[in-house]
Formats: C-alpha cells, sequence, structure tokens
C-alpha cells in the first residue's frame, strides 16, 4: 500500500539518515558500521592478521568492515542467533547463553586479539527495562571476552547507560585499560556508548586443553 493509502508517513527513523544511505552506497549490511570505523579511528583496536570475535553479528556490517581489515591472513567468528549473508567469515548461529567458550576458541583457532559486542535486545521503550536486559548481554560478553581474550587484547561492547553501567565499566576494569566512546553515528536519542578496554591484564582460559 502506498505511503499516501494507508496514511502512515514514515518516521524520520524510518527513512534513515546520512548514515543509513552512506551504508547503502557503501554496501554495509546496517549503518552501525560507522559506529566501529569511529572506534576504529580513535582507539585503533583492529589490525592486519587478528583474530576477531563479533557478538551479535548480524546482519553483518561489523565483521563486514573487521574482515576487511584483518584481511586475508585474520580471522573473524561472530555469534548471533542468525548468520549474516557474508563470504569470509565463520558464524555460530546461536545466542551468546548458548555458546561455549571452547566453541568460539575451535571457530578461531586460538585466543582472540579482539573481542566486540554490538549486542542489544529487541527495545521496548521501557528504558531501565531495556538497560538491565541490555547489561546483561555486556556481562556475559565480557564474561566470554575474558575466557577467550588473550593478554594485551582488547574489548568493545556496546552499552546502554543506566543503572548498573558505572558498576559494569568497574568489572571491565578488572581486566583492561577503559575508556567512553560514543561515536557520531550514535542517534541523538539513544543512550548508547561503547567501552573500549584495551591491553587485557588477566590470562584467557586455556586451550586447547590437553
Ligand atoms: C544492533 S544489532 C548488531 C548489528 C551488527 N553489529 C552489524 O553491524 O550488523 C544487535 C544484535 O544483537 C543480537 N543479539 C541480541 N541478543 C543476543 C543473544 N542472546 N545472543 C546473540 N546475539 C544476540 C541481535 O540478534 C542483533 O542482531
Amino acid at each position: 500500500m502506498s505511503k499516501r493509502r494507508s496514511g502512515k508517513k514514515k518516521s524520520s527513523y524510518q527513512q534513515g539518515d546520512r548514515y543509513t544511505q552512506k551504508a547503502r552506497d557503501e554496501g554495509y549490511a546496517a549503518r552501525s558500521v560507522y559506529k566501529l570505523q569511529e572506534i576504529q579511528k580513535r582507539a585503533r583496536i583492529l589490525q592486519r592478521g587478528q583474530k576477531v570475535v563479533d557478538l551479535g553479528c548480524y546482519p553483518g556490517s561489523w565483521s563486514d568492515y573487521a574482515i576487511k581489515q584483518v584481511g586475508p591472513k585474520g580471522r573473524v567468528v561472530g555469534v548471533d542467533f542468525t548468520a549474516p549473508a557474508l563470504p569470509h567469515g565463520v558464524w555460530i548461529a546461536e545466542s551468546i547463553y548458548d555458546v561455549t567458550t571452547e566453541q568460539i576458541l575451535t571457530a578461531l583457532d586460538g585466543h582472540a586479539d579482539l573481542m566486540m559486542s554490538d549486542m542489544a535486545p529487541p527495545t521496548t521503550g521501557a528504558r531501565d527495562a531495556d538497560h538491565y536486559v541490555q547489561i546483561e548481554l555486556a556481562r556475559r560478553a565480557l564474561e566470554v571476552a575474558v575466557a577467550v581474550g588473550k593478554l594485551g587484547s582488547s574489548f568493545v561492547c556496546k552499552v546502554f547507560e543506566g543503572g548498573d553501567a558505572r558498576a559494569f565499566q568497574l568489572e571491565a576494569q578488572v581486566h583492561y585499560k577503559v575508556r567512553r566512546i560514543r561515536p557520531d553515528a550514535v542517534r541523538a536519542n539513544s543512550r548508547e556508548w561503547f567501552l573500549v578496554g584495551t591491553g587485557k591484564k588477566t590470562p584467557p582460559a586455556p586451550w586447547p586443553v590437553e
């Protein structure tokens, strides 16, 4: 049905913005790629030859960008309910609450140089409720990063601001040197920011296990 016949006008959110258009023009699956691109510009977390894990990887723009950055000698493993339609990645189509450390280590064939999480639940508009569900995803991402990330590795994690965000940052600071980045591509009305941890101080789980 046409816009006029349905009587419903698209909101500016639905219409998209300059990042949505740029993502279309550059062939990325989502505008989120420009958040990672800015984090990369400011923190230089991606390098050629790295092993990278992308939690909440669907539809695939972060993985797509990471695959280009790490090059043919690197490896990108993505976890989400649905696998992105991208060549050159290794996909685990499962919830992060069900996937095991061993599954990720096996898919990576070793420990990770970078663990990234853009995981978010479907939002309800109830900010507190959305925050608490999302911060649990961030905590699970940190748990996986601690087990899978090699000494000196990095961690990038989406956080919805709220009551537990500061506590989460302190938990991450046990393992990483931490800073907060709010990329320009984050929508003005969003409470999200990214925790960027570098220089992992704690060793990962042993692998392969004898
Ligand atoms: C904002 S999207 C990620 C976009 C992605 N970074 C990109 O650039 O294409 C958030 C993703 O988190 C995923 N997610 C939410 N809960 C999850 C869970 N329990 N396990 C794995 N992925 C989850 C969603 O399925 C969704 O695809």
